[in-house]
């Protein structure tokens, strides 16, 4: 079964063709990165024109890799919700155009669950039931996936996404936009322990607060600015950077051996991050847990994600209609 995706919930325009989920025979991403870094962080007006623009080059690019016309698609996958409302909008109806001209089945899917779908692509033989921690620049969840389309949260952040604190406190610091990637570059040779950040309590302790670690980062530059102290970025950068590692490691780490799984995935943009790998890869270890995260090009946003999880939505026969919406925020 050939499935043409579409991702476009926040600032990266995708397509791609995937042959029955997990083969991915062509995934186009279109960044809009380069635009909105100038404003240090995603401008969501100019985020819906961009993709609006880009989208049907977009598209013909990924079929043409494939190799396939759209007339040879047997259905549309695309991202319906959480995000941008605008940008969504710009997927779900060109989605819809495409489903309604061949004549084929729309799936709509959930951006959270194409994340952890990223996996099945990288990890051909990984199946459900496992624990999932997903992080990314919107999104801070731990997740229960007990099927391919059957998740349950366990815990999400409270305030801030991981990546979202990181693209704050890279700001504060004077690192460009998306944080996470300059703070990670930044930290090498930086020494993780020179700065003290505090572990914000949660009243479920599988939930997430990061907006404190943010202002905490803010305040400490402030500080020793007014002082004309130095301010040692690396190291600051290795310090913050060695928090949001440690808490999302320890509340995915615990919330498994609660739940009683010895198979953890993680996901999400921040799931590039090599501390955070290494943490629970270290700690999978001692636990004797069997840990998947995806490949690079797979960790950020992308359409590949998305049409191997409408190939599983698609089997377990959720399909919609054209009267399919975007919508901002949709619990999984
Ligand atoms: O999944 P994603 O591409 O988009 C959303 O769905 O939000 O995630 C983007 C987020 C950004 O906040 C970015 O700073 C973060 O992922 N990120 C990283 C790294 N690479 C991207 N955070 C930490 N370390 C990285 N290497
Ligand atoms: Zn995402």
């Amino acid at each position: 079964m050939k499935i043409f995706s579409i991702e476009s919930s926040c600032d990266e325009t995708s397509c791609a063709v995937l042959e029955n989920g997990r083969l991915v025979l062509s995934n186009i991403v279109a960044s809009q990165l380069d635009k909105h870094s100038l404003y240090g962080g995603v401008v969501p007006e100019m985020a819906s024109r961009l993709h609006c623009e880009s989208i049907v080059g977009v598209c013909d690019q990924a079929l043409k890799i494939a190799g396939f016309k759209l007339a040879q698609i047997d259905a549309v996958a695309v991202t319906f919700a959480p995000g941008l409302i605008g940008a969504l909008l710009v997927g779900v109806n060109f989605a819809k155009g495409i489903a309604m001209g061949i004549g084929k089945p729309l799936i709509p899917v959930h951006h959270i669950k194409g994340h952890v779908a990223a996996n099945y692509i990288t990890h051909k033989k990984l199946e459900p039931p496992f624990l999932a921690l997903v992080a990314s620049g919107g999104h801070s969840s731990i997740v229960e996936v007990k099927d391919y389309t059957n998740f349950n949260p366990v815990g999400q952040t409270i305030d801030d996404a991981a990546g979202e604190a990181f693209d704050k406190a890279a700001r504060a610091m004077g690192l460009p936009y998306p944080g996470g990637v300059y703070i990670e570059k930044a930290s090498l040779g930086g020494d993780p322990k020179k700065y003290k950040f505090p572990f914000p309590k949660t009243s479920n302790k599988y939930d997430f607060s990061f907006s404190g670690l943010k202002t905490a980062a803010i305040n400490l530059i402030h500080n020793i600015k007014q002082r004309n102290g130095e301010l040692d970025i690396s190291s600051l950068a290795a310090s913050f950077q060695y928090t949001v590692c440690c808490i999302l490691s320890e509340k995915f780490i615990s919330a498994a051996e609660r739940y009683g799984y010895k198979k953890i995935v993680l996901a999400g943009g921040v799931a590039a991050n090599s501390l955070l790998r290494d943490m629970l890869e270290q700690k999978a270890k001692m636990l004797d847990m069997d840990f998947y995260y995806p490949a690079p090009e797979f960790c950020g946003d992308n359409a590949a994600m998305i049409g191997c999880q409408g190939f599983y939505e698609f089997l377990a026969g959720n399909i919609a209609g054209n009267e399919l919406n975007a919508v901002a925020s949709h619990k999984l």
